[in-house]
């Protein structure tokens, strides 16, 4: 490996600067991410095709010193390998064509075969692994079983998820058996992509940060912590470390943090000093950017990028990342400043 200090961060060892990759760092916001789209026809005929997948996995990283890849996927492709027909309308967001309303529903999703299904996928991180040739390691992901079901309920996105939050209250032993369901999908997902030779593995619990306590740990950390336990059993994964992100739900890292997984996501709404406090020293922090920064000026961002690293201070253990994906209108040179930034003011 040629770079690691990605992976030398997340285990919580001295490195000679920060390392940084951004969420959806590859993505709309490139011209060449939006070529090799259109050339594809769909994001879903790119996800599909192991080569273009691999080619937009690597676009970001031709144009900045970014110290990780991540696997260019989406965490909808569990669910619609597991039947529900993801596709998604010009314009707006994913959409399911066989959404799960009722107990009939759930007794027919059946766990998906990683090299059956989901073959495409693992063809893309054994390409994506050549192609990279050791120069920075390479991120594999899925998504929480809790924000898997917020999409696989709803048929779509939504900005408060109301048929999921209704089961969980009507039909608790229902929501239960489609998570359970869900967790071991999602649990020999990330093993095999372990397998096919991801670095390090993510779980994205986008909306996490909807619940209630009581239900983020029924429904949420419950179902996190079974994936984590299941991939530090299996031989596949078990050197593989785990980052796990909540997104909106930072007071729950404690709980997060007792999973045992290696790394944690922290969103832009409270300080790494004070993440830091909550977890002790022996687990990795990523974030905290807002992505709302990467609207301001070069010299702004280079400002806002002093205050987080200096929120974390010097200690080992710290990822740059922003709190959630950088959105379609962002400047490329806005993305430049930042992770020049990272790296300079950082220097040990
Ligand atoms: O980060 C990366 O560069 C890797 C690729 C990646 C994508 N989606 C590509 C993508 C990753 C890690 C994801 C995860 C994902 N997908 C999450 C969790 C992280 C988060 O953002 O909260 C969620 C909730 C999804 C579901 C999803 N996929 C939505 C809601 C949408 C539509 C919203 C949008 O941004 O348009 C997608 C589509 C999607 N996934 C795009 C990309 C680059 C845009 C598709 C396009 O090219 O039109």
């Amino acid at each position: 490996m040629k770079n690691d200090r990605f992976l030398r961060a997340l285990r919580c060892e001295p490195v000679d600067c920060t390392p940084v990759w951004l969420m959806r760092q590859a993505g709309r916001y490139l011209p060449e991410y939006r070529a090799t789209r259109a050339q594809a026809g769909s994001f879903m005929a790119l996800c599909t095709n192991p080569e273009l997948a691999c080619e937009v996995t690597l676009q970001p990283l031709r144009r900045f010193a970014l110290d990780a890849a991540i696997l260019f996927s989406d965490i909808l492709t569990v669910p619609d390998a597991m039947g529900l027909g993801l596709h998604f309308a010009e314009g707006e967001g994913p959409k399911f064509r066989n959404p799960v309303r009722s107990a009939a529903d759930i007794d027919r999703l059946g766990q998906p075969d990683p090299e059956g299904e989901l073959r495409y996928v693992m063809d893309a991180v054994r390409t994506i692994r050549r192609e990279l040739d050791g120069r920075v390691p390479l991120i594999g992901f899925a998504g929480s079983p809790w924000t898997l079901a917020c999409y696989m309920v709803q048929g779509e996105g939504s900005a408060n998820f109301p048929l999921p939050k209704a089961m969980l209250w009507n039909e608790p032993q229902q929501m239960h058996r489609l998570l359970d369901i869900v967790a071991r999908s999602v649990a020999s997902y990330l093993a095999a992509q372990a397998a096919a030779g991801a670095q390090a593995l993510m779980v994205f619990d986008t909306w996490g940060g909807l619940l209630a306590p009581a239900q983020f740990q029924e429904f949420s950390l419950r179902y996190l912590g079974q994936i984590v336990a299941e991939l530090k059993a299996d031989p596949r994964a078990r050197e593989v470390p785990v980052i796990l992100f909540s997104k909106g739900a930072n007071g729950h890292l404690p709980g997060l943090a007792a999973t045992g997984c290696n790394g944690l996501g922290v969103d832009w709404t409270m300080d790494l000093s004070s993440a830091r406090a909550l977890v002790g020293p022996h687990i990795a922090l990523q974030g905290n950017l807002d992505p709302a920064a990467l609207q301001a000026s070069p010299e702004a961002i280079r400002r806002e990028v002093a205050r987080v690293l200096a929120s974390h201070g010097k200690n080992p253990g710290h990822i740059f990342n922003l709190g959630h994906g950088i959105t379609p209108d962002v400047k490329p040179e806005h993305v430049a400043a930042l992770v020049e930034a990272v790296h300079e003011l950082s220097q040990a």
